[in-house]
């Protein structure tokens, strides 16, 4: 099957708007939506980012990153306040808590990066260290967010993807009754002080920046607003525990959650290119970042957008 006919498959296959495939000019950018072979994930070809895009093209490509979940721009040579413009499109921004990593002049832009310069940490040089979803210790936890590449390391710096629709859906049917209707509680702090100790990128959080990231409750499994799919919404990053439970039988679900999310067969590794530019949904997916060997250099520059109350 070509990459355009696996394309209108799972592109129409799990549609509740309209879906678009193949390559379009009509009034807009000539690009194709190629899905991966992983069953999540697409590339989208041939689009140039820095442009203004069209309403239609703007539709292809939210079709896209509701269809696939995550989707990779190669080779955008975008300026910081173009990633902007293009992540607001999809809605409000969120500023991350550690001020201490804001792109200057650009709070919307977190700094991920192993760099240090004069001592100090340019970026967070352990983002993504565990598995998690953007964000989801907010009461509006993120949409999803926009990760472009700035300095890559020659090995290592992957980022992996884990599908939480699939994983919900293939749980054994004791789990899945036994976590129904049951609620998480989601704490920017659960692995903060581990984090801290194991590395030195982590500030000491003042009573400012405690106060914008008190614990918060969402429903362990969610529906997603857009296309209506449940998915799992617990992470090893920041779910600390099921409420109503004792504490022995929490922690016991949520390992168990947390094996089963990241199984190999729900996993897109992302290996990033220069000028990548990748798309993921926070409501759909967790993901992780695997790391590299410290004396190489990686930066990256996030955008999150804030997504809607969980239901
Ligand atoms: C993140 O979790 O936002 C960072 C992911 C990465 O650095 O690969």
């Amino acid at each position: 099957m070509s990459a355009q006919a696996v394309a209108t498959e799972v592109l129409s296959s799990s549609s509740v708007l309209p879906p678009f495939a193949g390559a379009h000019t009509a009034g807009g950018q000539d690009f194709e939506v190629i899905p991966f072979n992983a069953g999540l994930g697409a590339e989208i070809v041939g689009i140039d980012l820095g442009k203004p895009l069209s309403v239609a093209d703007f539709a292809r490509v939210h079709r896209a990153h509701l269809d696939h979940h995550v989707v990779v721009f190669r080779d955008q040579r975008i300026t910081p306040q173009q990633h902007i413009d293009f992540s607001r499109r999809f809605g409000k921004l969120m500023i991350h808590v550690l001020h201490q990593f804001h792109l200057a002049n650009h709070p919307e832009i977190l700094i991920v990066s192993n760099i240090v310069e004069d001592g100090k940490p340019v970026g967070l040089g352990d983002a993504g260290k565990y598995w998690h979803s953007d964000i989801s210790y907010k009461p509006l936890p993120s949409l999803g967010s926009l990760l472009h590449a700035q300095e890559l390391p020659a090995e290592g710096g992957d980022t992996l993807f884990a599908n939480m629709h699939t994983a919900y859906e293939t749980l054994p049917a004791e789990i899945k009754a036994a976590i129904d209707g049951k609620v998480a509680v989601h704490s920017y702090l659960a692995k903060y002080d581990d984090m801290k100790k194991a590395a030195n990128w982590r500030p000491t959080l003042s009573a400012e920046q405690l106060a914008q990231v008190k614990a918060v409750s969402h429903p362990a499994v969610r529906t997603h607003p857009e296309t209506g799919r449940r998915a799992l919404f617990v992470s090893e990053g920041f779910t600390t525990h099921i409420e109503g439970l004792p504490e022995d039988e929490s922690r016991d679900l949520l390992n168990q959650l947390f094996a089963h999310s990241t199984k190999d067969e729900f996993i897109y590794r992302h290996q990033w290119r220069e000028h990548d530019l990748v798309f993921w949904d926070n409501r759909s997916l967790i993901h992780l970042a695997a790391g590299c060997p410290t004396h190489l250099r990686r930066k990256l520059f996030r955008t999150t957008i804030e997504g809607d109350l969980p239901y």
